[in-house]
Parts: structure tokens; C-alpha cells; sequence
């Protein structure tokens, strides 16, 4: 496998007032397979919206590399390429509607990057039809529930044929259906067209499908690995302000309470599996 996005070292500081900064990123060097899914976990403030940011170039490094794709996000020539290889989206879906009919802020994209006609109608529907919203071209998105809206913004990043998709909490503002929606439409996504998929989240639970979970703390890389290997340090984690996965908090109390299960099995079904073997 290749890498998809690799960072050196890296290091981000906001400027402040009188020659003040906020590090933001205190020297992160971490890479991210093509094709892999990864999870990235961390307090409030630990960097995580940072770090994606200067994934496509939003945010330049103050101190360190960052590379997609190969490709130095330094290097002012290569920005558009980097921007369309990594695609973004954000916690609100309302602010990244921009037009008024669903085929309309799927195509704004592509059409600012001069894509034919022709090519921009195949990518619009296939991009709808990538996410379930293939039936709501002609909608108003403002008419659209959480996670149907998040959908379309999704279905714009995908007309761009992005190479890599980073959600920033992309399912924190949805009701828990909503939520479903967007992160079957993602992990669909992943399984069968190969996008390369970094999903930063508050819930635990959305860890349990990556593989990899990376946690962020205080700016620094502080654990990256599999989910059953990061879960299994529960209290290190908690000394971050991170739970663990429900699954585990149930294997850990069954085990607590003398029950002779694992307490590394994430998903539900592991998890119900591991239960059931003790009886
Ligand atoms: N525009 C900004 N100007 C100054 N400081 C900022 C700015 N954005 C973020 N910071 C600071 O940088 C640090 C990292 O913030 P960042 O938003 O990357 O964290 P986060 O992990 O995404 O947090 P959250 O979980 O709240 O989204 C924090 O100390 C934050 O206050
Ligand atoms: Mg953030």
C-alpha cells in the first residue's frame, strides 16, 4: 500500500495578540495508508480540527511537513492538485450548502474547476447515488433532514473524485439516525470505492469500524493503533478525557464483577460473542 497523507514532524501555531501563539500541533508525525479508514479521537482542543486542516492545505505547517499523496503542501503550485485529491467536510451541514437545488450544490465544485458538461451530469449522479440521495436530485437541501444535507455535502466532496475524505465531527450537530445515514454512507464508501477515509469524532462507538485509531492530546500524537490495542488502555485514555467504546465499558465491568471475558472486543457483534462463550 502507498501513503495517502504523511506528516513530519509537524507543528501548527495560531498567532496571538503581541507576538503570542497557541501550538496548536507540538511535532505530529503520523502517516495514513491509501485506502485505509482511521479514527481520529481526542479531547477538545487537542488539535484534531488542526491537524485535518492542514490535510488539504488549509493550514500551512509553521514547523514540519505534511505530504498527500507525495505531494509537499508547502509547494504553492501543487494546491489545487492537493485540494482535490483530499476532500473535507464539516460539522455543519447548513454551511456548506451552496445552492438551492441538490444537483445544483453537488455540481459547484466541479464546475468552478471547468469540468465538461457532460462529465459533471455522470460524477453529479453518481456522487448522489454513492450516498443514497439519488432520488432527491431536484430537492431544496434546506428541506433535507441533518443527515440528508450532510449527504450532499458529502456527495460534493465525491464529485470532485477525491482520493481521500476527511469528516471534522461531520455527525456531531445529527439525531442518531442521521448520524447512521452518514457513516453507512461513508463506510460504503471506503468498502467499495477505496476512498481513503479519516473520520475525527467524539463518539467512541465510530472508532470501532477504523482501522486505526490515532488519539490526539494536547497537540501531540499520543496513541495510534488498532482499535482493540488503543481501547485496551482505558486508563490512560481516561487520563486524556476519553471513554471507552460501550462494548468495552461492558466487558470491563462483566470483568470487574468476576465474569472470565476479554476486554478487547470492540464491536457489538465481538462483543456479544465474547459474552456468550461464558455460557
Ligand atoms: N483560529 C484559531 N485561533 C487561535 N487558536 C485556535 C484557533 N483554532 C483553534 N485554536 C486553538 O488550537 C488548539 C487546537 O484546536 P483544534 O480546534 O485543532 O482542536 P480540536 O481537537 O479540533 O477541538 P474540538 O474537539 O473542540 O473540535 C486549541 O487550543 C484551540 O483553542
Ligand atoms: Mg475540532
Amino acid at each position: 500500500m502507498s501513503t495517502m497523507l504523511q506528516t513530519e514532524d509537524l507543528r501548527y501555531a495560531y498567532p496571538g495578540e503581541e507576538g503570542a501563539e497557541t501550538v496548536a500541533l507540538d511535532g505530529v508525525t503520523l502517516s495514513i495508508e491509501r485506502g485505509s479508514f482511521v479514527v481520529v479521537l481526542g479531547h477538545n482542543g487537542s488539535g484534531k480540527s488542526t491537524l485535518a486542516k492542514t490535510f488539504n492545505a488549509v493550514l500551512l505547517p509553521s514547523g514540519g511537513k505534511v505530504y498527500v499523496d507525495g505531494m509537499d503542501t508547502g509547494d504553492e503550485a501543487l494546491l489545487l492538485e492537493i485540494r482535490r485529491r483530499v476532500g473535507m467536510v464539516f460539522q455543519n451541514p447548513d454551511n456548506q450548502i451552496v445552492a438551492n437545488v441538490v444537483e445544483e450544490d453537488v455540481a459547484f465544485a466541479p464546475e468552478n474547476l471547468g469540468v465538461p458538461t457532460e462529465e459533471i451530469r455522470r460524477r453529479v449522479d453518481d456522487a448522489l447515488a454513492a450516498v443514497g440521495m439519488a432520488d432527491f436530485t431536484l430537492y431544496a437541501p434546506h428541506l433535507l433532514s441533518g443527515g440528508q444535507k450532510q449527504r450532499i455535502a458529502i456527495a460534493g466532496v465525491l464529485a470532485m473524485r477525491p482520493e481521500c475524505i476527511v469528516l471534522d465531527e461531520a455527525t456531531a450537530m445529527l439525531d442518531p439516525a442521521g448520524r447512521r445515514e452518514v457513516l453507512d454512507a461513508v463506510e460504503r464508501l471506503h468498502a467499495e470505492q477505496g476512498i481513503t477515509v479519516v473520520l475525527i469524532t467524539h463518539h467512541m462507538n465510530e472508532a470501532e469500524r477504523a482501522d486505526r485509531v490515532l488519539v490526539m492530546n494536547d497537540g501531540r500524537l499520543a496513541m495510534d493503533g488498532a482499535p482493540r490495542e488503543v481501547f485496551s488502555r482505558a486508563e490512560e485514555l481516561a487520563a486524556m478525557g476519553l471513554a471507552v467504546p460501550d462494548t468495552v465499558a461492558l466487558l470491563r465491568r462483566l470483568r470487574a464483577g468476576g465474569m472470565d471475558v476479554p476486554t478487547d472486543a470492540v464491536t457489538v457483534d465481538e462483543c456479544v460473542d465474547a459474552i456468550l462463550r461464558e455460557f
